[in-house]
């Protein structure tokens, strides 16, 4: 079993929506049992809540329902999961801070973008929390593309 873990700074906008739509290609790839997806926040301002209502609307559309509760990323984690996506480099810097103090190397730390084939020298999922509606179907196209991609490398490299 492959455990991955997406990364924000919230964990109710950008990386909730990374974990569902991650979750609906394994469903439809029938993978689901084998590779199983989470996510967390660097901070935990937003600890127990479900998703930005926005985030939810967002997928929704695509037929995707978002059912996760935000939680803080934390030292275990990076001995639960064989891959970690962050969303942008600031809470990438983080996330490798937390995995040295952590003493775990077991999993991989990777940008979400470095899977997306439209990305350019600007490789950060940009934040949606403080724009309008428009900015979450941006990171919804993204997060598709890029997981597309990120799926079919594990599939590739381990199934
Ligand atoms: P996220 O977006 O990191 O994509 O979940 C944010 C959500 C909340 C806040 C910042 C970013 N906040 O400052 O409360």
């Amino acid at each position: 079993m492959l455990h991955v873990l997406f990364v924000c700074l919230g964990n109710i906008c950008r990386s909730p929506m990374a974990e569902g739509i991650f979750s609906h290609l394994t469903v439809e790839r029938g993978v689901q049992s084998i590779i199983v997806a989470d996510s967390a926040g660097t901070s935990g301002f937003h600890a127990g809540e479900l998703p930005d209502p926005r985030a939810m609307e967002t997928t929704v559309t695509h037929g995707i329902e978002l059912t996760h509760l935000s939680r803080k990323l934390d030292f275990d984690d990076f001995l639960k999961f064989d891959y970690i996506l962050s969303m942008d480099s600031a809470n990438l810097d983080i996330i490798l801070a937390m995995q040295k103090r952590s003493g775990h190397n077991r999993a991989k730390v990777l940008m979400m973008r470095s899977f997306d084939p439209e990305a350019d020298d600007d490789m950060d999922v940009p934040d949606p929390y403080y724009g309008g509606i428009n900015g979450f179907d941006e990171v919804y196209q993204m997060l598709m593309r890029s997981n597309e991609k990120f799926l079919e490398f594990l599939q590739q490299r381990h199934l």
